[in-house]
């Protein structure tokens, strides 16, 4: 085999590593896949399979990289990989002295140059996350066998034959299949479907129904819950559904509903708000199922991506500690559970999948987002923001991650600001001020009912355009703001002793208490909320000795962060300042990387090693939080 030939590569991984001796690993490698021509630079350590997968390289495989299909062969052509001894027993000697080697038994110590043959099974792609093309793995996978019936010299158990039939895999067999074979054969002339989960028989299934194979993404949030009914043949979604999370009545943020459970010591709200979670989960997986007209035994996997606190609680798990310092979770990973263990009624041995969490504040929903972003694979640095009552912001790039979490206070929902509202029908979410007056965008077009929180960003960036407001935030006297801008001159007015900018006059002109308006309060509560973020970000920054100016991009995550308008939020100082066009929506990653989870194996496996991948700084042990808090207070005009 072609000896190692770092420079090929142009990677300093491989010649650092190379230069020190080999017992130091270079913290990533670069791998580069021929004949596609893509290069990627992945953690050392990393399978050769999993490196092509998440990078959207098909590589042949129906095992999905557990060891036992045989046919992820792959040809080294520069770089060291040693021969295992499943490759010893799968490739012949000649081919091992050419480089052949399994793909899923190549750890990547180093940067390796890889030949990939043509593909023999065609694995199906999906665009999923922010722009990201995932090779269709699931962990569910079906078989459709046809068996021997037995005989009197063939007295092998019904199981033996399903087993025998996927020989290419070694698989366990649960209790439900074992129950489920005997009938299954015979009702159906000894054709039946094996279905497996991960190296696990479930059930074995009459006749051929390997075209009906579902999953369900959730986003758990504290709000809103979104369930996402995937088709894990083809990776397109189903169905979507969204409803209110029923622990509403508990309270709008995590601390209200973490508050309800410490007061009760008998432990009864707990599991009313666990039920509550489950209830909503449920309700949503009838109601995709039933508009996608799937049989609910038909989805086998289920994952779950939501904030430390909504786990904690949908597992039955007490969130106490989470809300008062030090902010410790029971657990940062949660082990996989049957979804009927959580009250959801699927196929009876459908697993659910919790995402794991970095800290009490970073929750799986944030996991979910990075596994959407790709920021552990991507050499770019990126800045993710979650904007919300916890703003949860990530810095970095495949060489380091940095995450922490930003008290933002309940600005962004509206529930603080007078005139607030959520995103719904009749929010405001545009506010443009001109020499013509005042422009609103409001949401569906209806009767202006409220500001919600990417209207308010929106009205307080504006406002300190123009000048209404100071550099402190102060709305300008009355003679100024004739002078600085005589057309809305008089929409900044008083409302008792408070100073407040009236938007939309409801009733008569100069009816002040019945228009919808922002006061110097509502002002006041989106500094907070700002200089929380900014001073969040800003700390990361200096923690990577990085700049905003290497920023590539940043991710406004969250539902707040996808109506915000990036030339407000920059404006502001919500984002570091660079360029608006670098500032994209990202949607709804959380779902998004719950999707991923789902139809392919290898991104939940990622998901699971970002805990050990993404360092947690936790803003409350910092000493000088409260002077920089400050420092950011100020708008720049
Ligand atoms: Fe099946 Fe490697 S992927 S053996």
């Amino acid at each position: 085999m072609t000896q190692p030939q770092a420079a090929a590569l142009d990677s300093n991984g491989a010649t650092a590593a190379s230069a020190v001796g080999a017992s130091i690993l270079p913290e990533r490698v670069d791998v580069r896949f021929e004949p596609a021509g893509r290069q990627f630079r992945v953690p050392a350590g990393v399978m050769l399979f999993d490196a092509a997968s998440w990078n959207g390289i098909a590589i042949d495989s129906t095992c999905g990289g557990h060891g036992t299909c045989k046919k992820c062969k792959v040809k080294i052509l520069e770089g060291a990989a040693p021969v295992t001894s499943l490759d010893a027993r799968a490739i012949s000697g000649e081919d091992l002295r050419q480089g052949w080697r399994l793909a899923c038994r190549v750890a990547l110590t180093e940067s390796l140059l890889v030949e990939v043959p043509p593909l023999l099974t065609r694995p199906k792609a999906a665009t999923v996350g922010v722009g990201r093309r995932v090779i269709l793995r699931p962990a569910v996978q079906k078989r459709f066998v046809e068996v021997a019936e037995p005989t009197l010299a063939d007295q092998r158990s019904d199981i033996e034959r399903v087993l025998d039939a996927v020989d290419d895999l070694e698989l366990s067999v649960d209790l439900g299949a074992i129950r489920s074979v005997g009938r299954a054969l015979r009702l159906s002339d000894y054709k039946v479907t094996a279905v497996i989960v991960d190296d696990v028989l479930i059930d074995v299934e009459v006749g051929d129904t390997t075209d009906s194979m579902f999953g369900i993404a959730f986003d758990l949030g504290t709000t809103t819950v979104v369930a996402t009914l995937l088709d894990l043949t083809t990776g397109a979604p189903a169905a979507v559904r969204s409803m209110l999370n029923r622990q509403q009545p508990f309270g709008a943020d995590v601390i209200s509903r973490i508050s309800a459970i410490m007061m009760d010591p008998s432990g009864a709200a707990l599991d009313r708000l666990s039920a509550l979670a489950r209830e909503t989960l449920n309700t949503l997986a009838e109601e995709v199922c039933q508009e996608a007209g799937v049989d609910p035994r038909s989805v086998y996997e289920v994952a779950v991506a939501g904030n430390a606190t909504m786990s904690h609680i949908v597992l039955g798990i007490d969130p106490e500690p989470l809300g008062v310092a030090p902010f410790i979770m029971a657990s940062r990973s949660f082990p996989e559970v049957l979804a009927s263990e959580i009250d959801i009624a699927l196929h009876p041995r459908a697993r659910a999948v919790i995402f794991p969490a970095f800290g009490a504040y970073v929750g799986g929903d944030i996991t979910a987002g990075l596994v959407a972003s790709g920021m552990d694979r991507d050499s770019r640095v990126r800045l993710f923001i979650d904007i919300g009552t916890n703003c949860e912001i990530v810095l970095g790039n495949s060489d380091r991650l940095i995450a922490t979490a930003a008290p933002a206070g309940p600005a962004f929902e509206g529930a603080s600001i007078k005139c607030g509202m959520r995103a719904a029908a009749g929010a405001i979410e545009v506010v443009k001020l001109s020499p013509q007056g005042v422009r609103l965008g409001v949401i569906e077009d209806a009767p202006p009912d409220g500001i919600c929180g990417s209207g308010l960003v929106d009205v307080v960036a504006e406002l300190v355009r123009v000048g209404l407001l100071d550099h402190s935030g102060r709305f300008v006297s009355d003679q100024d703001a004739k002078e600085i801008a005589p057309e809305l001159a008089d929409r900044l007015t008083n409302l008792g002793a408070e100073r407040v900018f009236v938007l939309y006059w409801r009733a008569a002109k100069g009816d002040v208490e019945d228009s919808i308006f922002i006061s110097q309060r509502d002002v006041r509560e989106l500094q907070f909320a700002k200089a929380a973020i900014a001073t969040g970000w800003s700390i990361l920054f200096e923690e990577a000795g990085m700049k905003p100016s290497e920023v590539s991009q940043v991710l406004l995550a969250g539902s707040f962060g996808s109506y915000l308008s990036p030339a407000s939020a920059v404006k502001l100082g919500l984002v570091p300042k660079i360029p608006v066009l670098r500032i994209v929506s990202a949607g709804n990653v959380a779902g998004e990387g719950a999707k991923m989870a789902l139809l392919s194996s290898r991104e939940r496996a990622a998901a699971m090693a970002l805990l050990e991948e993404v360092e947690y700084l936790e803003l409350s042990d910092r000493s000088d939080f409260n002077d920089r808090f400050v420092d950011q207070l100020g708008f720049v005009q």
